[in-house]
């Protein structure tokens, strides 16, 4: 081999080597300029684990209170407001641990004698600051933690004006009114309770001292939805409170009536109800709920119109004694019993005058016969030209001036509040759909739901591989030139061997 050419090769050695380290830094490089996004993209995921939790504790805590999708009900204020979402952290922590004093917002933190730990109450502030309220609405409703709007109801007033022939009259009378406006909606009507506080009208709660009930109202119950009531009612009325409390056995059932709540759904929600209503129901009321001879009709206007959403759910849980119709509170969570009766409400806006029960042997109830199937009070707005998106916004806008003339029909000024307060939610819910459309939302959402392009092409195992195979390439041709440049004649290791 010629001088030169042993030149050459040593050069081309030499550029191929310093090829090889450059892939090599290039990949470190490349892997150090990847790890940021990488750390972004760890801690979306994790937000969006906090965010998700959270829904389930806002759901479960809060909602009574700061309404279905966290805009407040009458006098309790919203959290889904800017003010908060820029609010100072530690401040906004601080509000959750340890409440706001003489008000009804309770503290929630264990070290404040709450029910939540420090880790649950952060990511409640994860959410009040980056969370998705529509989203958190679908999960409280999921749930079945929807809570009561209207949150007060109106006394009988027949019952209501028979009360002033009894002994103290005009207190229990105080009492009662005062009960429907603030205390209905978590003990009930009548006081008999609901899945969320306990019932007042009970004999062995009329067996309380009347002092402990009184502090009981006064202070509230620490790490309950009971909260304190001595900065919102005087002391009168807290005394009326505890009269009407211990003689509650005098007052004549019906007088407290529970408020009228609409049901709320969620599309996932119709969709359990329809399928719990084939598998469950439509074997006696029929497929389309038009009855068959076992069972009444469910789909006409009359039943629909007469009967509100509460009093469907109370039937269903509670059955029709002594006839066919079973109690499905015993095999039904109160969540599954909602979505059939938001399910069958739907019916209402299409329902018959007039039944036409179903004979039998149909070939199936029409959602499973029709992959197209459409629920009955969505086609005929379908059939007249309508898109999904429009009968959305629609609904939406009839959810608010529904909210709003229930609030307004002569209620307490809660009721107008109420009102109000459905028809921001009606609002927020057109925005939702607007802004799900052109995909906005928060930071590190977009970015775990939309990576561009090249966020999807790993740059780290990229130049790895390519790193990888370059000095791979240049053993091998390091290797193949050594042997080269040994000539079998020339006098190296190799004579020795021949
Ligand atoms: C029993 C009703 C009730 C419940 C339940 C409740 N709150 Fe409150 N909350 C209130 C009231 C009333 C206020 C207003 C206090 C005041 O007047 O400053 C409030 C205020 C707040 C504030 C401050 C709002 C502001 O604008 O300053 C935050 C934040 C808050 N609540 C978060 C929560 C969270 C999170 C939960 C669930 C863990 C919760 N609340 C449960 C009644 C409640
Ligand atoms: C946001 C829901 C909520 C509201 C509104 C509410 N309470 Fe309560 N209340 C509860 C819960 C939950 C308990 C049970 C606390 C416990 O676990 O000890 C309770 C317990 C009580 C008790 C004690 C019952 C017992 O058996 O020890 C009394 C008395 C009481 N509430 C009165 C009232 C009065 C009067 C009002 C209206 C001024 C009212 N509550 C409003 C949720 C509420
Ligand atoms: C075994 C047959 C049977 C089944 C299954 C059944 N029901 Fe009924 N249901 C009846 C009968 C019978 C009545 C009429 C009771 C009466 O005479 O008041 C009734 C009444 C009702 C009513 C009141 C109707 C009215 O006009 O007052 C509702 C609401 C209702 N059922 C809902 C349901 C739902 C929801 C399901 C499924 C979860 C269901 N039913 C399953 C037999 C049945």
């Amino acid at each position: 081999m010629s001088e030169k050419k042993q030149k050459w090769t040593r050069l081309i050695e030499i550029i191929i080597g310093i090829l090889a380290t450059e892939a090599v830094v290039f990949a470190v490089l490349f892997y150090a300029i990847d790890e940021p996004t990488r750390l972004e993209r760890a801690q979306g995921e994790i937000l969006a684990v906090q965010l998700d939790e959270a829904m389930t504790l806002y759901a479960e805590n809060c909602t009574v209170c700061h309404g279905l999708a966290g805009e407040g009900i009458s006098s309790i204020p919203s959290l889904n407001n800017d003010g908060l979402r820029t609010m100072d952290y530690d401040e906004l922590l601080k509000v959750i641990n340890r409440g706001r004093y003489a008000t009804a917002m309770p503290a929630w933190n264990k070290s404040d004698g709450g029910p939540l730990s420090d880790y649950q109450v952060e990511e409640l502030v994860s959410l009040i600051q980056y969370g998705d309220w529509m989203e958190t609405q679908d999960r409280v409703v999921n749930l079945g933690l929807a809570p009561l709007v209207p949150f007060s109801t109106e006394p009988d007033p027949v019952l209501y004006a028979s009360l002033s022939g009894l002994e103290n009259g005009a207190v229990l009378q105080q009492a009662v009114t005062i009960y429907a406006a603030q205390c209905v909606a978590c003990h009930g009507a009548d006081g008999l309770g609901t899945s969320l506080a306990p019932a007042l009208n009970d004999s062995a709660v009329r067996e309380i001292a009347p002092g402990e009930l009184s502090r009981i109202i006064n202070l509230g119950v620490s790490g309950t939805l009971m909260a304190s009531w001595n900065s919102t009612l005087t002391e009168t009325e807290i005394g009326a409170m505890v009269e009407l409390i211990t003689r509650w056995d005098e007052v004549a059932l019906g007088s407290i009536p529970a408020p009228d709540v609409p049901i709320v759904t969620t599309e996932e929600s119709l969709l359990l109800g329809a399928s719990l209503f084939t598998s469950n129901c439509s074997q006696c009321h029929g497929p389309d709920g038009q009855g068959t001879r076992r069972a009444p009709a469910l789909n006409v206007k009359g039943f629909l119109t007469e009967t509100p959403d509460m009093a469907i759910q109370q039937i269903v849980t509670l059955g029709v004694s002594g006839t066919a119709m079973p109690a499905w509170g015993d095999r039904m969570s109160e969540a599954n019993i909602q979505a059939i009766v938001g399910f069958i409400r739907q019916w209402e806006a299409t329902a018959p005058e007039v039944a036409t029960p179903a004979t039998g042997g149909g070939g199936g109830p029409p959602w499973l016969r029709d992959a197209n199937w459409v629920p009955p009070g969505q086609q005929a707005q379908l059939d007249a030209g309508m898109t999904q998106a429009e009968l959305d916004a629609q609904k939406a806008a009839e959810a608010a001036t529904g909210g709003h003339a229930d609030g307004t029909t002569g209620g307490p000024p809660e009721g107008a509040g109420q009102g109000q307060g459905a028809a921001a939610t009606g609002q927020d819910a057109q925005q939702h759909t607007q802004t799900g459309d052109t995909g906005t939302g928060p930071a590190w959402a977009q970015n775990i739901d939309h990576p561009q392009w090249w966020e999807t092409i790993d740059v780290k195992i990229w130049s790895l591989t390519l790193g990888g195979t370059a000095i791979a390439l240049l053993l091998v041709v390091i290797g193949y030139s050594a042997l080269r440049r040994t000539p079998p004649d020339s006098e190296t290791d190799f004579e020795e061997y021949e």
